[in-house]
């Protein structure tokens, strides 16, 4: 980076989990590997009363949990650019303090007067810090560049994502603002593009006169661990239908981009999400699931019901598991189903976006052993873990006959990768220090994916015949699932039926 990157990356919400798991480490990161402008300066801000010193123990600390990263030098190096400033976020003469602060911190690294504000507090306070902020004079760019960086929910539903952007957007313009999907930061969702657009054979197929129906599954097997007083509030569509899993389905889903540049993938991207076919109210309950896991014993071991976890309201009845069905209403994708699911306590960890394509015109080999008659190639990108690609073929068994059965080629990405695979935040962060908006979400695209799930979000909340299923933790959600995907022989792709004992996926 050049000297004119050189700022003061500045962190609200500082002594919360996500700056000692992922923010500093991410930062120490690119230090390490001379990723930094020259001149930086990091200064964490929250209600807790550290000193610099302190604050610097404890990010010490949790960097030594990151053992690809550790040494001890270039860690203490590295904190010698941390600082620390108590604020209360509804005090202006807080904002002018840290104002004076980060102007001192500046002056003592060389750095001027380009700033970051990374907002990684509870979203109760996106509206108030932007604004307080601005009132201090901390977006003024004539000094230097300002810009303020936004971790999702971006707003709870439609009505508060506008409200979100107007106030956002009184004293910050678009090009100052870096909303954080970290699934766009992942390598793997960077190789959708790459996967799509570099090779020739796949583009003539990536339409609906091949594609028989697309797949996208986000699962996880932990539950909500310590966040569910935040997740009773949201629930799996709020959480990662609305951001991750609608951003992996607009890059699935895209035109060719015209240029690398940001705004030409950007708009690519909103077209998606503009053409995403309107949900009627009334076809809600036929074309969504949800559910919520309940206790089980999966391999003698006792699983908690989601109402019995920490934070959740007794009497829940907040999603763990959303599942929808819909269309993308444009010429590529003309009638073809696009299936997502997501939910936690499910078997394994595994995120992944598959392609059926068609079944021949005339499937030949009828009788055959396996009963293959509907079988489809698939082809299954992998995003984590495992990362890589899987194609699925009907080949001949050797012998008398013409029986056929399903086999695989694959290719793992750590097959290539011989070199340590950044972190999303990483990637976000570096972006984000270069000023490179690719990677972040647009105003109009978080609008666009609330206005598209806002009939759910209604229908889900006052239509009392749409049920909210319990599965057991630890299997695949609720089987009504399986019923939203229609036709013979048809169910979601199923990687793995049983829970691993470490979590790992079991087939690609
Ligand atoms: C977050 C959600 O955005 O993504 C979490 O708030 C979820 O609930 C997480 O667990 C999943 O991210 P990843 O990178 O582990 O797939």
């Amino acid at each position: 980076m050049t000297s004119s990157n050189n700022h003061i990356y500045t962190i609200f919400g500082a002594s919360g989990d996500l700056t000692k798991r992922k923010l500093i480490p991410s930062i120490y990161a690119l230090f390490v590997q001379n990723m930094l402008p020259e001149n930086f300066a990091v200064m964490g801000a929250s209600r807790s009363s550290y000193s610099d010193g302190s604050f610097r123990n404890v990010m010490k600390e949790a960097l030594k949990e990151f053992k690809d990263i550790d040494n001890d030098e270039l860690i203490d190096d590295f904190a010698g650019h941390l600082y620390y400033t108590p604020v209360s976020f509804d005090e202006t003469a807080t904002f002018e303090g840290l104002k004076h602060r980060l102007d001192a911190v500046a002056k003592s690294h060389g750095v001027g007067g380009n700033r970051i504000f990374y907002l990684s507090t509870p979203p109760s306070l996106y509206n108030t810090i932007p604004q307080m902020l601005a009132k201090a004079g901390m977006n003024n760019q004539n000094d230097g560049w300002k810009r303020l960086i936004i971790e999702k929910p971006f707003g709870f539903d439609l009505e508060s994502a506008l409200e979100l952007k107007n106030v956002l957007l009184k004293d910050w313009n678009e090009n100052q603002l870096f909303r954080i999907d970290h699934y766009l930061g992942k390598e793997t969702v960077q190789n959708l593009l790459v996967t799509r657009f570099s090779n020739g054979f796949f583009e003539p197929l990536w339409n609906r006169n091949f594609i028989d129906h697309v797949e996208i599954t986000s699962a996880e097997s932990l539950g909500v661990e310590t966040r569910g007083g935040y997740y009773d509030k949201s629930g799996a569509l709020r959480d990662m239908v609305q951001n991750h899993l609608l951003q992996l389905t607009a890059l699935a889903a895209m035109e060719p981009p015209s240029s690398l540049e940001p705004d030409a993938i950007r708009n690519e991207i909103l077209k998606v999400f503009q053409s995403f076919r309107p949900f009627k109210e009334e076809e809600v309950a036929k074309n969504t699931i949800r559910g919520q896991y309940v206790a089980s014993n999966v391999k003698q071991k006792a699983q908690k019901a989601y109402r019995d976890e920490k934070g959740v309201d007794s009497g829940s009845d907040t999603e763990t598991y959303a599942a929808l069905k819909f269309y993308i209403d444009n010429w590529r994708w003309g009638g073809v189903p696009f299936y997502i699911r997501t939910g936690k306590k499910l078997p394994t960890r595994v995120t992944e976006v598959v392609i059926h394509f068609k079944s021949t015109p005339h499937f030949l080999f009828t009788g055959n052993k396996n009963n293959l008659e509907n079988s489809c190639n698939q082809l299954v990108i992998r995003i984590q873990p495992d990362e890589g690609i899987l194609m699925k073929f009907g080949m001949k068994i050797p012998g008398s006959g013409f029986d056929v059965q399903n086999v695989n080629m694959d290719f793992h990405y750590s097959d290539l990768a011989h070199q340590r695979i950044p972190t999303a935040y990483e990637r976000l962060i570096y972006d984000s220090m270069k000023g490179d908006k690719t990677l972040f979400a647009r105003t109009e695209e978080v609008i666009q994916a609330w206005r598209f799930l806002q009939p759910v979000l209604n229908q889900w909340k006052t239509n009392e015949n749409i049920p909210l299923h319990g599965y057991p933790a630890g299997t695949w959600g609720p089987e009504h699932a399986d019923d939203l995907i229609a036709g013979e022989n048809m169910t979601w792709r199923y990687p793995c039926k049983n829970l691993t004992d470490d979590g790992i996926y079991c087939e690609l």
